[in-house]
């Protein structure tokens, strides 16, 4: 925290410590864009995926009054308030829920690739089967609903239309990534994670918690808690949460 008595004394503290800072501004929108014009400009591109994440510093900053700035030189998300914006494929992906996805993989800096196998649960209409399979994995994709036929027919995706509930991961061939965007109860959600994980048989998963209603910050823990594993909520994340794992992390 830091006592500013001017606009230009609050832009000298954070230009003193490094180049690059993100303001959010709930309140004192004037005198925080005053600021943000006496800062270096931050303009990120829109990001054409695959993409490594940025690894420039970025640094956040507020004010809490019009003379009491609050900063940190690091942030959880190396985006301006957490936003990725992407150059959008308004043709091929059947559903926007592949931007989940794309941004999932983005953080982590590493997508399926030819020759590695996924498994999509909850794939329809296949937005998250379409990400795998153009960049040339073999994907399985579970739901009890159709893929929508441009996807279905991709010579690098497989359809099984069964509950994902029903699957046991024992009877599965080991695969390098297991995405799940499944509508249903984070205790549920919980338990298939688990299941996965102790059955050895996925490298990594991506799954996405959803909640109804009230948010289960409860099992959120426990999803965050899993050895190997972390929660985030994404830029492109409604009433939900992105759970990442990855075995040996
Ligand atoms: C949000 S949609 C998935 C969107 C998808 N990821 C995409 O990119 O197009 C959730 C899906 O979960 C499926 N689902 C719900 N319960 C399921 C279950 N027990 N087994 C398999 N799929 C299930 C629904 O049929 C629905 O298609």
């Amino acid at each position: 925290m830091h006592a500013v008595p001017s606009i230009k004394g609050a832009a000298r503290i954070m230009r003193g410590l490094q180049r690059n800072w993100a303001g959010y501004a709930p309140i004192l929108h004037r005198r925080s864009a005053l600021i943000t014009d006496a800062l270096p400009p931050v303009r990120p591109k829109p990001v054409v995926f695959p993409a490594m994440p940025p690894d420039a510093h970025l640094g956040g900053w507020t004010l809490l009054a019009p003379g009491q700035l609050l900063l940190s030189p690091t942030k959880s998300a190396p985006f301006i308030n957490g936003e990725v914006a992407f150059v959008e494929n308004r043709t091929e992906p059947p559903s926007r829920a592949y931007l989940k996805l794309w941004e999932a993989l983005f953080r982590l800096g590493r997508w399926p690739v030819a020759g590695e196998t996924c498994i999509d649960l909850g794939a329809c209409p296949g937005g998250w089967t379409w990400v795998a399979a153009s960049h040339g994995a073999q994907v399985t994709a579970i739901d009890r609903a159709p893929l929508a036929e441009s996807i279905a027919a991709l010579p690098n995706v497989t359809c099984r239309y069964e509950s994902a509930f029903g699957l046991d991961p024992a009877t599965c061939e080991p695969v390098d990534w297991l995405f799940s965007d499944i509508i249903a109860y984070p205790t549920r959600l919980l338990a298939l994670a688990q299941r996965w994980i102790a059955s050895g048989r996925a490298a990594r998963i991506v799954m996405t918690i959803k909640f109804q209603g009230e948010t289960d910050h409860d099992t959120a823990e426990v999803f965050a808690a899993i050895p190997g594993g972390r929660v985030l909520h994404l830029w492109h994340n409604k009433h939900e949460l992105t759970f990442f794992w990855q075995r040996g992390a």
